[in-house]
């Protein structure tokens, strides 16, 4: 697990869409998962300003992470909506070749069960963005979720609908379900990029990287994945012990390793 502290969110952004640029670069018509929520605004800003210099999208195949149940796609919350304002827009992608979890009432677990098939069939994920809530969650998985769980209808925790009232009118406009990738679907992607910003975010944070392995800490289960980067900003890095050596003037890039004693996960660096 690697994790990068950078001073603000606009330099970690940077240096995180030049991994995506990178691995793109070499892999034209792979497959990026991306994310929603405020915390990713800055890497899609950065991959615009690339593609904008030459950096060529056009190939790849894009997977989002989840989507409301019972919000009609046209809905401007909707994640198709944000997604296709956030991504597919300004990175110039083919429409057709960008997937979102189907949140229709009716047909939502049927199609969350197929959504993984899609994936597989697009070949995997090659490098998967993640924002993460405030109490620990990745994608819609809430606390509690399995660590082999795969795309399905999940109920959101009333803190989450809280954290995310602020796009909505008002806080009883939150749909109380969503379909998300699970943690096992997450965890197949061949490398993932965590982008976290603020002191609102330290304590998760802190748990994600630091905290014990478990499931009542989704992002806690990123230990056990191979290629992990956090992109943090100094607010949301705040909590960590490794943030010591950044203040003995190192340069903010760390491997993080097992912390919490007892876990029976093994750790490389
Ligand atoms: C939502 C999304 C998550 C996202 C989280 C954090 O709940 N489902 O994928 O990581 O919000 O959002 P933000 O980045 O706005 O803090």
């Amino acid at each position: 697990m690697k994790v990068i502290i950078r001073d603000d969110p606009a330099t970690s952004a940077k240096e995180a869409a030049l991994q995506i640029a990178a691995t793109f670069h070499n892999e034209p018509h792979g497959v990026l998962g991306v994310a929603t929520g405020s915390s990713p605004h800055a890497l899609y800003a950065a991959l615009t300003a690339l593609v904008a210099d030459g950096l060529d999208l056009s190939g790849i195949t894009v997977f989002a992470l989840d989507e409301y149940v019972g919000l009609d796609p046209s809905h401007p919350q909707s994640y198709h909506s944000v997604i296709d304002r956030d991504v597919t827009v300004p990175l110039r992608l083919d429409p057709s070749q960008v997937f979102v979890p189907e949140g229709n009432v009716a047909s939502a677990a049927h199609a969350a069960a197929a959504y993984d098939s899609a994936i597989s069939e697009a070949g995997g994920i090659l490098l998967q963005i993640l924002g993460i809530g405030t109490n620990g969650h990745i994608g819609f998985n809430e606390p509690g979720s399995p660590r082999d769980s795969r795309t399905r209808v999940v109920r959101l925790a009333e803190s989450t609908r809280t954290d995310n009232s602020r796009f909505f009118a008002t806080p009883a406009d939150v749909p109380s379900e969503a379909v998300s990738q699970g943690i096992g679907t997450i965890s197949e992607a061949l490398a993932i990029i965590v982008m976290a910003n603020g002191s609102h975010k330290a304590e998760a944070v802190r748990d994600a990287i630091e905290g014990c392995v478990t499931e009542e800490s989704p992002a806690s289960l990123l230990q056990l994945h191979p290629d992990v980067t956090f992109y943090l900003d100094r607010d949301a890095a705040s909590l960590l012990r490794l943030d010591d050596r950044a203040r003995d003037g190192r340069d903010g890039e760390w491997s993080a390793r097992m912390w919490c004693t007892g876990s029976s996960a093994s750790m490389s660096s």
